[in-house]
């Protein structure tokens, strides 16, 4: 079974699908590996090191799309690569398909399989493929990182001759797996950390890290704010005016926000008005970790630092890239589990639809588009 890893074609993406140490454990399972020449850079893994691990280097991405069955990418292929995938090949990455359904709909047309790893169902035996926990972790750290440079302020509680000098107030919005880092990654750096949910399960979690959770109740059914799988739901527009109000004065005092709050494949909840953050302090930071989807803060522009009334928000793209070692790393790992479903016979692959983590995450086979549907996802054995 040939398998080819590209060189990611969007700008500022540093990471690689598989790592040297993984296409080594491949190749033992009987894979043969092609990379694209200079796919690993980015992450400091020469072409050199994919040759002693056992792969072949190619030179062009041509010639790896001709030679492979199966393609591994992180992000959905180019208007170009389209052209360059073909019937019967497979095509497996966390292509955020909802957002580009006529590239979907040209992998359909053109008889490739498709399995969006963004589906991955949160069930323990998937956890080792968890491509969204490997990266939202990876991301919930940087966010912190990256607001604690444009604070003008400490962190930390610092007493010192010259003062007292007291910690930060962080707000952490949305304790899915990026929250939950962010809150332990702030609390390592010293701040104060209070955080927010839609879903109240994870009170004890956020508490567990010694952050305060926001005594916030919108005064709904259960089901009106969380579905099936763990996932939180979008909002109707009564619930959400609600929560704003109930989250104004919170964030008003806060001197960092995080966001991190996400509906999966869905835009951003809004969280966060300009309103809002025209009582925050002059000098407070917004790192908004959903700008890739619309943004939690109405104010953000992805990819942009923008100043509004003294307030500085960050509209953080693709955290994960700016990690690229450690989330190449994680993400070789999260592949190569994945890899192992597929069956094989006669240096053919099998797909066995039986499984439910590969019917979770196919988006196209046989011609046919599967939907994305949270309720259908399985929750038995979900771990938190
Ligand atoms: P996510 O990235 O979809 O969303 C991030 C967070 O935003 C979630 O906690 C969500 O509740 C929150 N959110 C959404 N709308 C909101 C709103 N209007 N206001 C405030 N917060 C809002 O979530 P993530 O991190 O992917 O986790 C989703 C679920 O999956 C969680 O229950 C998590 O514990 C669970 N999980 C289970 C795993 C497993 O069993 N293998 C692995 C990873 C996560």
């Amino acid at each position: 079974m040939r398998i080819g890893i590209v060189r990611e074609r969007i700008a500022g993406e540093r990471r690689v699908a598989l790592v040297p140490d993984a296409v080594m454990r491949l190749c033992r399972q009987g894979f043969e590996v092609f990379v694209e020449r200079g796919a690993g850079e980015g992450a400091f893994y020469e072409d050199a090191a994919y040759r002693e691990a056992g792969a072949h280097v190619v030179e062009e991405a041509e010639e790896l799309y001709r030679q492979v069955q199966l393609v591994l990418r992180l992000h959905m292929p180019t208007e170009e690569e389209l052209e360059l995938l073909h019937s019967g090949q497979v095509l497996i990455g966390i292509l955020q398909a909802w957002r580009y359904p006529e590239r979907v709909e040209r992998l359909r047309a053109r008889g490739v399989t498709v399995f969006a790893l963004e589906r991955i169902p949160r069930i323990s035996r998937a956890q080792s493929m968890d491509v969204l926990s490997s990266m939202a972790s990876l991301a919930g750290y940087r966010a912190v990182l990256e607001a604690a440079m444009y604070f003008p302020r400490l962190l930390p509680m610092m007493v010192t001759a010259a003062g007292t000098l007291p910690p930060a107030l962080v707000l952490v919005i949305g304790a899915g797996v990026a929250g939950l880092q962010a809150i332990a990654t702030a609390r390592r750096l010293g701040a104060r950390v209070e955080a927010y949910d839609i879903r109240p399960a994870v009170k004890e979690q956020v508490e567990s890290l010694g952050a305060r959770f926001l005594p916030i109740v919108l005064e709904a059914a259960p089901e009106e704010l969380e579905q099936r799988g763990g996932y939180a739901r979008e909002l109707p527009e009564e619930l959400r005016r609600r929560q704003q109000e109930a989250l104004a004065a919170y964030v008003a005092r806060s001197d960092i926000v995080i966001t991190t709050a996400a509906v999966p494949e869905r835009p951003a909840p809004r969280l966060i008005t300009a309103a809002m953050v025209e009582q925050m302090k002059p000098g407070s930071v917004i790192a908004d970790l959903a700008a890739e989807t619309g943004g939690n803060c109405e104010l953000t522009q992805p990819g942009q630092v923008l100043q509004h009334r003294g307030v500085t928000i960050l509209g953080l793209l693709n955290l994960p890239a700016r990690l690229p070692v450690h989330a190449s790393q994680m993400l070789a790992r999260n592949f190569e589990q994945f890899l192992l479903l597929f069956r094989r016979a006669e240096g053919q692959l099998q797909l066995h639809f039986e499984d439910e983590i590969l019917r979770a995450t196919c988006l196209v086979h046989d011609g046919v588009l599967h939907p994305f549907s949270p309720e259908a996802v399985p929750s038995a054995g979900a771990t938190q």
